[in-house]
């Protein structure tokens, strides 16, 4: 069982956190107001509670940050001295907020924790509305894509995919989220093409 933080309380953040709880771990939801957030903690159930993001990062073993990009920087900045040393599982898009592919949004989250810093970069390419369905209406696992620097960072997080239905594709050092925030406006692209823009579409590794 771990403990995951999950900064923010969108669709993202309820998806993911729904699916961890279902799969036995425990959930806090970290809000700028958990007052409000009751109702999403009833309808998630025991194994999930809200509380203030700073709260829930210290409770945490690991972090997911599930707020817009825009924000992600300043957060990691302001928790940095918190944020070191846990397992830290960066969601977030930057689309056109970065200047090409020669940096990854989960670098600069990386660079703004500084030292200690355990980043993942994950989730960037799954529409939420596929959270929950892991499996497509043919039966295929739907592919989670993940990039990090430690071996082990990365195997905890193919776990925590696992456990919530998806396979675990390992797309080995952090760099290589440079990659994983690309293909995400493609699939936005072909989605909208190809699918009726329903966001029911998922990339596919295939051996
Ligand atoms: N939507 C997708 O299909 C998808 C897929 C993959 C990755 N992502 C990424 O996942 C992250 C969350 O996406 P989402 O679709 O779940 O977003 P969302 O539904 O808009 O939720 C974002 C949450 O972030 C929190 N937040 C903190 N600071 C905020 C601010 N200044 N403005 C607005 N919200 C703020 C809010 O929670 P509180 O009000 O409780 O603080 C809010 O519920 C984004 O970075 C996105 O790029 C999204």
């Amino acid at each position: 069982m771990t403990n995951i933080a999950i900064i923010g309380t969108g669709r993202m953040a309820q998806g993911l956190g729904a699916g961890w709880v279902r799969a036995g771990h425990r959930v806090v939801f970290g809000s700028r107001n958990p007052a409000e957030k009751s109702g999403l903690v009833s309808e998630i159930g025991n194994g999930a509670s809200v509380t203030l993001p700073a709260a829930a990062v210290a409770w945490a073993d690991v972090v997911v940050l599930a707020i817009p990009f825009a924000q992600v920087k300043t957060f990691a900045r302001e928790h940095a001295p918190q944020l070191a040393g846990k397992l830290v599982v960066d969601i977030s898009n930057p689309f056109d907020q970065l200047p090409d592919n020669r940096i990854a949004g989960a670098e600069l989250t990386a660079a703004a924790i500084g030292d200690g810093a355990r980043v993942v970069a994950a989730f960037k390419d799954n529409f939420w509305e596929t959270l929950p369905t892991p499996e497509d209406p043919g039966g295929l696992p739907r592919d989670v894509h993940f990039a990090g620097d430690s071996d082990d960072d990365r195997q905890r997080v193919a776990q925590l995919v696992t456990d919530l239905g998806f396979r675990p594709v390992d797309c080995g050092p952090l760099k290589n989220a440079r990659a994983l925030d690309a293909m995400v406006p493609l699939l936005v692209e072909l989605d909208q093409r190809l699918n009726n823009g329903q966001h029911s579409s998922s990339w596919k590794f295939l051996r």
